[in-house]
Order: C-alpha cells, then sequence, then structure tokens
C-alpha cells in the first residue's frame, strides 16, 4: 500500500501554504497500513534459531531485516521528529524493546511477534560494550564520606527566577565578562548509554541535581562531578529539577515532571519519592517544561505526546487539551487545573481512514509557568491546536489566577493554526494546515526602571511580543528578530534584564515558510523600550552540510550572567556572548568525544531545549540530543574560571 514517495529530502516543497516534510509521507506509508498488512518475513525467525551459536547471526539477520521493513523509512532520516538510527544504536536492547512494547514505538511495532522485536532491538543496540547497566553505575561515585553541602540554594529551578528571567545576579555568579573569556572545562559526565542529554541542572551548595533519559534522578559533587547518590524513577525525566529548601536555607525536596505525565515529589534526605501523582488523565500527557513551585503550591505545564501519536491514520485525533495544574507541594493533590481549549473536544466526523476525528484540540503547554507576585498571577504560553475546530487560545500568552486558575486574559499570537505530525499528507493532517507556531518559550516578565511592567513573549514565528500585564495584555511593541519555523524562531527560552532582552533564534534551515528570508540563526538584543533591535549576532554554520538537522542556531535557552550571555547551538558549541555588543567572548566545542568522570563513555552532539545554567564561578551546560534527527550525545560538561 504504497501512496507516497519517501524521499530524504525536506527540504522539498509541496504546497505554497506551509512547511512540507517529505519524509513524514514516509512515516505515514509505514503507519498506514504497512507493519501490520505484511506477511512475517520469512527470514525474520527461521527455526534454526533455537538453537546453538548460529543464533546471534541468524537473528542479527533477522533484526536487520525487520529494521529495513518496519523502522528505517523514518529512523534513515524520513521522519522529522525521529532519533536517528546511530542514536538508537547509543541505547540498551532492553529499552528498544520496552519502546515497542510500552513506549512511544507501540504503534509502529504492533505488526511485530515478540521475536521480531528482540532481532531488531539486539541488531540495533550497541550499548553493551559501552556502558554499565543503566542507573546502577559503580564508577564515578563520591570517595565515601565525602559530605556535600545542600546549601544554600543557589539555582532552583529553570527560569532561575520566579519571573523566567533566566537571569544570575552577583549573589549567585562571579563570573563576569573578564572572567567569562577564561572558562576553561573541568569535568565531563556521561549518562550511561544515553542518546540525549536535556535536563538543566539546578544546584544547591555544592550539589548539582540532574536526571537522564531512562528516569535516573543523579545528586553530583558540583565540583568535581562524582556521584553522591542516584536514584532510578520509571520514566523519561526531561525538565528540571526543583529545589525546595527547608526553613534554615538547606535543599530538602525536588520536584519534577515526567515523560509519562506524572508529577513527583523527592525527599533529599531519605532518596525517596514523597508522592507521584499524574494532574492529566489522558493517555498521551506528557510534562516537557519544569513546574514551578511558590509558597507550598506546584505549578505544572501540562503538554502531551498526542502530536506524533496523531501520525497513525488510525488513531482518533485529536482529544488531548493543554492545561496548568497547581498542586499541593506537600501532598501532590490538586488544587485546581485549568484547560486551555475551555470546550470539550466532541466528534468531528471520520478521516480518510475511517477514524473518527475529534476536536477541538491542543494548546498544549510545554514551558515552564511564570509568577507575577504583585498581580497574583500566572504567565504560560501554549502551542498550535491538533485538529479543528480552532480554538481561541492555541498559540497564545494566557494569564491565570494564581489562587483560582481562573483565566483572566489571553493573547493570541495566530490564530486558526491548525497541525499535527501527521501533517503534510497523513490522514490525520487537518486541512488548511497551520505553520505550527507555538509558543514553546515561556514568558519573562519584567519591571520597567521607569516603572510599569512587560510580559515578553518569543514565538516559533520569530516574533517577540511585548505585552502589557496591567491591559488585559495588550500589545505595546512587536519585533521580529528571526525568520520562524516550525523549530523556531524563538524556541525555548529567551532571557533578560530590566533594559534589554536577548532572544536566541534557532531559524534552522529549509523550511518552506518564509524561506526567501534568510536565516538570522543567533543571539539577538533588544531595546524594552522599543522593540528596536539593538544588535544581533548571526552565527556561522560550522556544521559542514546544509542539512536542517544541524545548525549554528541557537534553539537552546540563553542565560544571563552579569555583563554575559551564556547560549548554546544546535551544532554542540557553547558560547559566551557580551552583552554590550554580541560579540563572542569565548567558545567552547561539544560536540566530540570526552574522557568522563565516571567512566562512561561519553561523547557530545547537539544542544537544544536545555540552556547553560550558572552558579559561583562554574558553567554547566547538557549536550546531546536525538529527538528530531539531530546528533546523539549524553553528556553533562562543567566549565569554571579558576
Ligand atoms: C512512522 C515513523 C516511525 C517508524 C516506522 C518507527 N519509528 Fe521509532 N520513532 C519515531 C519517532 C517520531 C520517534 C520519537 C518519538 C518521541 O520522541 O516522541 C521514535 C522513537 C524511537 C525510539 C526512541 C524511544 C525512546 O524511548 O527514546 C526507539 C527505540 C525507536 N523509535 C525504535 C523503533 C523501531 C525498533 C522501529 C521499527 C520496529 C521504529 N522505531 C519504527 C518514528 C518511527
Amino acid at each position: 500500500m504504497i501512496r507516497f514517495q519517501i524521499s530524504g529530502d525536506v527540504s522539498s516543497r509541496r504546497t505554497g501554504a506551509s512547511f512540507s516534510l517529505a519524509g513524514l509521507w514516509g512515516a505515514l506509508l509505514v503507519l498506514g497500513g504497512c507493519v501490520s498488512s505484511t506477511p512475517p518475513s520469512s527470514q525474520a525467525m527461521p527455526e534454526s534459531a533455537s538453537a546453538g551459536v548460529a543464533i546471534v547471526q541468524v537473528s542479527a539477520d533477522a533484526g536487520e531485516a525487520v529494521y529495513k521493513r518496519a523502522c528505517a523509512s523514518c529512523h534513515d532520516g524520513g521522519a522529522s521528529q525521529a532519533p536517528l538510527r546511530a542514536a538508537l544504536t547509543a541505547l540498551p536492547a532492553s529499552r528498544i524493546v520496552s519502546s515497542m512494547e510500552q513506549g512511544v514505538m507501540r504503534v509502529q511495532a504492533s505488526g511485530l511477534s515478540p521475536d521480531e522485536r528482540q532481532a531488531v532491538a539486539r541488531y540495533l543496540s550497541r550499548a553493551e560494550a559501552n556502558a554499565p547497566a543503566q542507573g546502577v553505575t559503580q564508577a564515578g561515585l563520591c570517595p565515601a564520606g565525602e559530605t556535600g553541602r545542600l546549601g544554600p540554594v543557589l539555582v532552583s529551578d529553570w527560569g532561575m527566577s520566579s519571573r523566567n528571567t533566566r537571569a544570575v545576579g552577583r549573589e549567585t555568579t562571579s563570573l563576569g565578562v573578564e572572567t567569562a573569556a577564561r572558562l576553561s572545562l573541568k569535568w565531563v559526565f556521561a549518562f550511561p548509554n544515553a542518546s540525549r542529554a536535556r535536563v538543566q541542572p539546578t544546584i544547591a551548595g555544592d550539589t548539582l541535581f540532574t536526571a537522564d533519559q531512562f528516569g535516573v534522578v543523579y545528586a553530583l559533587n558540583a565540583k568535581t562531578g562524582c556521584i553522591r547518590w542516584s536514584l532510578a524513577t520509571e520514566r523519561e525525566i526531561r525538565s528540571s529539577l526543583i529545589v525546595e529548601a527547608d526553613a534554615a536555607g538547606q535543599a530538602m525536596r525536588l520536584y519534577f515532571g515526567d515523560y509519562g505525565g506524572w508529577v513527583h515529589a523527592l525527599d533529599i534526605q531519605s532518596r525517596s519519592l514523597l508522592w507521584s501523582v499524574r494532574p492529566e488523565a489522558h493517555a498521551q500527557t506528557t510534562i516537557t517544561g519544569a513546574p514551578r513551585l511558590h509558597e507550598g503550591v506546584l505549578y505544572v505545564p501540562i503538554s502531551s505526546l498526542e502530536v506524533v501519536a496523531a501520525m497513525d491514520g488510525k488513531y482518533p485525533c485529536c482529544t488531548f487539551r493543554g492545561a496548568v495544574a497547581a498542586l499541593e507541594a506537600g501532598t501532590g493533590a490538586v488544587r485546581w487545573k485549568t484547560y486551555m481549549v475551555s470546550e470539550a473536544p466532541t466528534r468531528q466526523g471520520l478521516n480518510r481512514e475511517g477514524a473518527e476525528m475529534f476536536g477541538p484540540s491542543g494548546a498544549p503547554v510545554w514551558g515552564s509557568p511564570t509568577l507575577d507576585l504583585a498581580r497574583r498571577r500566572i504567565y504560560v504560553g501554549t502551542g498550535e491546536n491538533y485538529s479543528h475546530p480552532a480554538s481561541d487560545k492555541s498559540d497564545s500568552i494566557v494569564a491565570l489566577d494564581m489562587g483560582t486558575g481562573r483565566i483572566e486574559w489571553s493573547f493570541q499570537a495566530l490564530g486558526q493554526d491548525v497541525w499535527n505530525a501527521a501533517c503534510a499528507n497523513g490522514a490525520n493532517c487537518p486541512v488548511n494546515t497551520g505553520p505550527d507556531y507555538d509558543f514553546g518559550a515561556p514568558p519573562v516578565l519584567v519591571d520597567r526602571p521607569g516603572g510599569g511592567s512587560l510580559v515578553l513573549a518569543g514565538q516559533k514565528s520569530g516574533y517577540v511580543y511585548a505585552l502589557d500585564p496591567n491591559r488585559q495584555g495588550a500589545v505595546v511593541w512587536k519585533a521580529k528578530p528571526g525568520r520562524g519555523g516550525i523549530m523556531g524562531g524563538v524556541h525555548w527560552g529567551m532571557t533578560a534584564d530590566a533594559n534589554v532582552l536577548y532572544a536566541p533564534v534557532s531559524d534552522l534551515t529549509a523550511y518552506p515558510q518564509d524561506a526567501h528570508l534568510p536565516p538570522q540563526s543567533g543571539l539577538h538584543a533588544l531595546d524594552l523600550a522599543t522593540g528596536r533591535i539593538l544588535w544581533s549576532n548571526v552565527l556561522p554554520n560550522t556544521c559542514g552540510e546544509t542539512s536542517w538537522r544541524c545548525s549554528p542556531g541557537l534553539s537552546a535557552p540563553a542565560t544571563l550572567a552579569p555583563g554575559v550571555i551564556f547560549g548554546a547551538s544546535l551544532d554542540g558549541q557553547l558560547r559566551a556572548f557580551a552583552a554590550s555588543d554580541g560579540r563572542v567572548l569565548w567558545t567552547f566545542d561539544t560536540n566530540k568525544e570526552f574522557e568522563t568522570v565516571n567512566g562512561v563513555r561519553g561523547a557530545g552532539g547537539g544542544i537544544d531545549s536545555a540552556g547553560p545554567v550558572v552558579a559561583g564561578d562554574a558553567v554547566y551546560a547538557v549536550s546531546g540530543y536525538d529527538r528530531f534527527g539531530q546528533k546523539a550525545g549524553n553528556l553533562l560538561l562543567a566549565f569554571s574560571a579558576d
């Protein structure tokens, strides 16, 4: 049943209106029934596979056959969201099997027998030779008797302040223009068997908290990278571990969300989970952004994987609605939950494969909530609608009452933006497809020196908006530092002080929408009074390729220290920029192999979704990101200027 041509050329354009990822047609081809309708290959599991040495050879061949038949169309570069095969090889075979049995590959592997799943997993995985078993690494432990400090809390959350300014002052760091230029590598930690590293660290005393793709939580010595303790939890963790201090200022608890939509509270002293709650029952729920803690309440951004599930033409698309939930930090009890699409989805007819369609849906919240304590408000950004009908709070900034969750106002930057991963041409791709211009980066709240406040919102479209929180989010100014695209524009986060906004811009190449404009991949400074661009540093392409999978773009969030902005690019370069004029003060290439303090083989790759962390005289950054076929890697790196 071949309907669409598979093409690796993602720059090819089918429609003028929105981007078209040729690769997704390949994806649809498989999801459209090829896996389940293809008779099991005669090579797949020959009878001789049950005996002797021959098994290995035979099943390896069988694995290759399964891979070519059922996986290659997406994982050899055909599907934009799929990790490349090279990234899958880093994973243990058990993880590949569990992805097919319980994880995100359930649908894709539904036509395979258990033996075929084992065979393809063994064929792909090169992990056993590389690393100790997940979570139970003995190498890299701190010396017995080493006692760490858990206070004061230096970096408690993703946004580095309740306003998501991602700016740290002199009370947190000694780094500045002079010292940033002298940074050198201190240690490198590798997450065993991992293909990505995307948890932005938090820091209390000399302890660094992070977590990995397998749900292992780590407390490391921030000075040396040795492991103080680790705790295995069940699912991938992608957001920062939020630190709560006790009355004496010592880190007491961690809060975090996971890939399966669970939120957890972890007691540091006993190293045990106090509670685990899944505030949204939808099966496709995930937590992408870090929760935000304030006075005993945890504000949780709720996002979903349904955008990917929709690739299957038989999936009833779509019923998930983005939300924000407020949980009691003590117990996990839900105080309130507010959907970003107010109406519940209803039936909207059948798609061309006969699956029922539902809507409205979407408007996921995938950034950490921003708090406005003076006005008792929460600001979040939302993503696109997944299905028709479109709703009025997709691609919006939404202001909620902190106490009740009531929506006070919203600003919709783009209406009628209906998109999911079945586009451009799958059965679940909505008609009149939108460009998928989410607000992935959380709003940044600043008080202006002359009075007044601004809510700053950067969109994947490349636009930045300044909204007035005293006037129901009225637009004060807008600017367009980026060309924009489905991967941003502004993607994961901006940073600001009272006068200047620093907007990292991804602008990956080869997206049809606005493709006639040159990419502005790099860092841009905007005057908060007017929105005027003060300076731009558009970075050179060091990838040596034209692929959209690698670029100098700053998709990851940036971080502001006094006089210096730290930014990390999709090609794995970590940089310090002068806040005065944007010139590069320091560059470090993380995109290579490193010796690691825990003895695990480590390599960097693309940097995306998590930004640099600055504390004391040190800078911490993760490297490796396989999600969109970018360069896999498994590192946490630490630098200091001493
Ligand atoms: C229709 C396209 C498609 C096909 C076919 C497909 N995959 Fe995937 N795969 C994806 C996408 C997209 C992701 C990323 C999902 C995400 O991160 O949400 C992925 C992710 C994965 C992951 C990483 C999961 C994790 O937990 O990190 C593994 C392992 C994987 N696929 C294995 C396979 C195997 C084995 C096959 C063949 C049996 C296969 N896939 C077939 C699209 C596909």
